[in-house]
């Protein structure tokens, strides 16, 4: 499933360099919109293709899209070209092979450098992704599971092949995986994983509090903060959980993830996991009242008014704050008015180590955008304002302080 769930999902691939290598499978002309996919999130792409790969696909396509000569031969007159092997395996800060055949998958557990692309891996100090797409039969052989079992304890990554149907009229794994997962993958590669070590719980989404079988009260928050905080925070190696109130978002790739529908459950799950966690993240919409009785059965309805008493929920984030020892806190804080003053009572009073204030009066802020306007506060004093930017940049920029922090400590 893909991740681009806030629409700009992907933040560090813009501005990077990417070598793509194609080889010689009927998936090569998949490589075409993963080059397409690349050059729209701002990567320079350079091509380089095997021979058998401008079997399927012409390199007119490939330098159309990437915008520059598609690399093919060793031993070109140099002049035709911009780079030789040596400088294209330094202009890259990745090498994805996408489809990756049996044949370079072998060649490069081998060793072998007998053409551009094979030496070109074999030159980079760039890390390299292997996108396997083959035959379900070739896929399983136990030469091609050793090599490939051998190239990833040697740290090179793969991504499984999908399942479905493939180019021999065939059903099973051979697939090239989707688009979205690979360029899912590269960003994760390239995002630097400061964040290693620590044990992040976010928490996300609203709460729902029934007052009978078929109704209840909540509020309209999407969920989106909170889980580009989950994926940012996955792809820059900390192990993630996340306690998610209901949402229509997908669940993100890699993460611990706990559903859950009210503010009760909800106090439940993070207390489970306060003890393990080093960094816990409240981007809830906590509901702060719950119906005070529920009925079993659905209220049918009256003449007159009907009257629903509520009374508080748990405030989740002032009970963290009072057992959270050295663990650091962040909270969120939703105001329509006196923003900065409110965000800051509420910090000191909950003992959280920074809070993002948010604005929702602001077009392009809070619930339900891809993006969002904030401010984050610290018990210091500090306000870092920072523009309208995707909620994913926003998540990044969070988890920016909150490294400082554990850095600082
Ligand atoms: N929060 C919580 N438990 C609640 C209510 C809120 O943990 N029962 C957390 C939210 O996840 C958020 C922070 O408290 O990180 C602030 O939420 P907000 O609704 O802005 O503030 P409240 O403290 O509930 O204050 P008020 O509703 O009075 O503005």
């Amino acid at each position: 499933m893909s991740e681009t769930f806030t629409g700009e999902i992907h933040a560090m691939i813009k501005g990077r360099r990417i070598v793509l290598g194609i080889t010689g499978g009927i998936a090569a002309y998949k490589a075409a919109e993963l080059t397409r996919a690349f050059i729209k999130e701002g990567a320079s792409v350079r091509v380089i293709m095997t021979k058998n790969a401008s079997e399927f696909i012409t390199p007119l396509t490939l330098q159309t899209l990437s915008g520059h000569l598609v690399y093919r031969d060793m031993f070109s007159p140099l002049k035709d070209f911009e780079m030789d092997h040596i400088s294209l395996a330094d202009f890259a800060e990745i090498l994805v092979i996408a489809p990756a055949t049996a044949n370079v998958i072998g060649k490069i557990a081998s060793g072998i450098a007998d053409d551009l692309l094979t030496t070109t891996v074999m030159t980079t100090k760039a890390p390299l992704l292997i996108c396997p797409a083959m035959n379900q039969s070739m896929y399983e052989n136990p030469i091609v599971k050793e090599n490939i079992m051998s190239l990833a304890s040697r740290g090179y990554h793969f991504i499984d092949p999908g399942y479905g149907e493939l180019a021999c009229s065939t059903e099973g794994y051979g697939r090239l995986p989707d688009i979205e997962d690979i360029v899912d993958e590269v960003e994760s590669m390239l995002t630097v994983k400061d964040l290693s070590g620590e044990k992040i719980l976010v928490t996300a989404g609203p709460t729902r509090e029934p007052f009978d079988p078929v109704r209840y009260i909540s509020n309209y928050s999407s969920g989106k903060m909170g889980y580009a905080l989950a994926v940012a925070s996955r792809r820059r190696g900390a192990r993630t959980i996340m306690v998610s109130g209901p949402t229509s978002l997908p669940v993100p790739k890699g993460i611990i993830f706990i559903p859950v529908k009210s503010a009760l459950e909800m106090r439940d799950a993070v207390m489970d996991h306060l003890a393990e966690s080093t960094v816990i993240i409240k981007a809830a919409a906590v509901a702060d009242y719950r119906p005070s009785t529920r009925s079993d059965s659905k209220i049918k309805k009256e003449k007159g008014p009907l009257t629903i008493s509520l009374e508080r929920n748990p405030d989740i984030i002032d009970e963290i704050g009072r057992k959270k020892g050295k663990r650091v806190l962040v909270g969120f804080a939703v105001e329509t008015e006196n923003l900065i003053q409110r965000a800051r009572e509420k910090m000191l009073a909950k003992k959280m180590d920074l809070i993002v204030a948010n604005d929702v009066t602001q077009d392009g802020a809070g619930f339900g955008y891809d993006t969002n306007i904030i401010k984050i506060l610290t018990p210091a004093g500090e306000v870092e304002e920072l523009p309208l930017m995707s909620k994913y940049e926003v998540a990044h920029r969070i988890l920016d302080r909150i490294r400082d922090i554990i850095r600082s400590r």
